[in-house]
């Protein structure tokens, strides 16, 4: 089959011969295809859509829309002050610290990290200020208050959940209830290996539940902020499906070299860019990757990488996380992406480079950055959270505080001597990206933030049916979220 009526046939969607040939024409018919695919999708078609020579000229409109070079303002962005003032500081960043060699001694003290962390955060409940070490439990008490982790969770066939919750004296099997339906639907969200406190009544050999709690995140305090912020994450390049027209849009953008005068107004506004991962699209990252990379070698990658980011004007500080493409080690976390296949873009002088995750203060707003590859885990083992919904996820790791809490399963953890993903520190703002879908939600008072993706859908992302969002760019424009689009 041709190769572009064989791009369409696969998302379902059939193409008229006029349309066909009039795409054929085109300097690049692979790109345009794939935005017209996109666009379709994003308005909601796909199975079964005919694509006429008309709808091509309604997308086209769209296109045209945005390149219309009455837009295009001469460069020189207004109001921006040459020489700006950072009060830019690392919180955390792992990048630097000792790993260990992952031994079984490793993960006891991992494990211990993690939970004494928790622990210590639970403690400060009013309901578990008498909490008992799990050993000293004694039968017939109406009233006991324990913290453990959560080795495991099992739904019995009378359908009440068991909780296996372990501390450093012992273990305890914790009953839930389905008549106490509040408490039970509190339960589906539970994961393995978190830490949590039970209130209950010891009977024979159980704790049967009556209340349960995660360490939680208070109400925080909104502070103000007389600069903006953009944040992208999941850029791909090297990849076939990195959309450079949309991040090259972006990019003039950000210079104030593009847009409305209001969306020019923000960009003259930004101060710091926030890219949370997924920078290239890597090397042999899943089975036949190699097809679908345009550039197969990583160090060209970066340097691509440094030739469209050294492209943003350089008094906006760039703050950049590796994500489970780049070109760092695979478990987290992960340090920052090494100067060895990087050089080019370490090479530019506004860009601090930074562990998976990592926390920083951005003129005083506190942002915790993650690339999210937990979410994968999240989205499999919890009813009701998707990778469509990552502000849902990312309410519940802040509850569990604890960027993954799920050992083993997808998300490679390293067993550090610390838990680096404890999440001991409350931020302003959680930016996350790697589910290449757009979320956004204030929660407590704390922005959660997932940036999208500038790659256009992949064939993996078609077998499970994920729609990315394309070239749509949050940005925190003075406490207020806005989306911006470059498509
Ligand atoms: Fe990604
Ligand atoms: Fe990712």
């Amino acid at each position: 089959m041709n190769e572009i009526i064989g791009k369409f046939a696969r998302e379902g969607i059939l193409i008229e011969d006029n349309a066909y040939f009039r795409l054929k024409e085109m300097d690049d018919p692979a790109t345009a295809s794939s935005e017209i695919i996109v666009k379709i999708k994003k308005n909601g078609g796909g199975k079964f859509t005919l694509l006429t020579s008309e709808m091509l000229d309604d997308l086209f409109e769209l296109t045209e829309e945005i390149d219309n070079p009455a837009e295009i303002k001469a460069r020189g962005p207004i109001n921006v002050p040459r020489e700006r003032e950072f009060d830019f500081r690392v919180i955390t960043d792992t990048s630097k610290r000792s790993y260990t060699s992952g031994e079984i001694g490793d993960m006891i003290s991992y494990f211990n990290s993690r939970f004494s962390c928790l622990r210590d955060l639970l403690k400060r409940r009013p309901e578990l200020k008498s909490h008992v070490p799990i050993a000293d439990l004694r039968g017939g008490d109406d009233a006991v208050s324990i913290i453990g982790i959560i080795n495991e969770i099992r739904t019995t066939k009378n359908n009440h959940r068991m909780l296996e919750l372990e501390d450093d004296t012992g273990e305890i099997t914790v009953v839930v209830h389905n008549e106490n339906h509040k408490l039970f639907e509190k339960s589906e969200k539970l994961v393995r290996d978190e830490v949590i406190g039970v209130q209950g009544a010891k009977k024979g050999r159980f704790v049967v539940a009556s209340e349960i709690f995660h360490p939680g995140v208070p109400r925080i305090q909104e502070k103000e902020m007389d600069f903006s912020v953009a944040f992208i994450s999941d850029v791909h390049i090297g990849s076939q499906t990195f959309l450079e027209d949309a991040f090259t849009k972006f990019v003039k953008w950000i210079n104030g070299d593009f847009g409305t005068e209001d969306q020019m107004n923000i960009a003259a506004d930004i101060k710091y860019l926030v890219v949370a991962g997924d920078i290239v699209d890597g090397i042999g990252i899943y089975p036949g990757q190699e097809k679908e990379l345009i550039i197969r070698d990583i160090n060209e990658q970066y340097e691509e990488a440094a030739r469209l980011f050294g492209e943003i004007r350089d008094d906006i500080k760039i703050v950049m996380i590796p994500g489970n493409h780049d070109a760092s080690r695979i478990a987290e976390p992960q340090p920052a992406i090494p100067e060895e296949y990087a050089k080019p873009l370490y090479s530019l002088k506004n860009v601090e480079f930074l562990s998976n995750p990592s926390m920083v203060s951005l003129d005083g707003i506190k942002t915790l950055i993650y690339h999210g590859r937990s979410f994968d885990d999240m989205a499999m083992s919890v009813n009701g959270l998707s990778h469509e919904r990552s502000d849902l996820i990312m309410e519940e790791l802040l509850e569990k505080r604890h960027l993954a809490p799920i050992y083993g399963e997808r998300t490679p953890l390293a067993s550090e001597i610390e838990d680096h993903l404890v999440i001991d520190d409350v931020p302003h703002i959680l930016h996350t990206g790697h589910v290449h879908i757009n979320a956004y939600k204030k929660y407590k008072g704390i922005h959660l933030i997932n940036s999208g993706t500038f790659q256009s859908q992949t064939e993996f992302q078609k077998i499970y049916n994920i729609v990315p969002t394309c070239g749509q760019v949050p940005v925190l424009n003075r406490g207020v979220m806005k989306l911006l689009e470059f498509n």
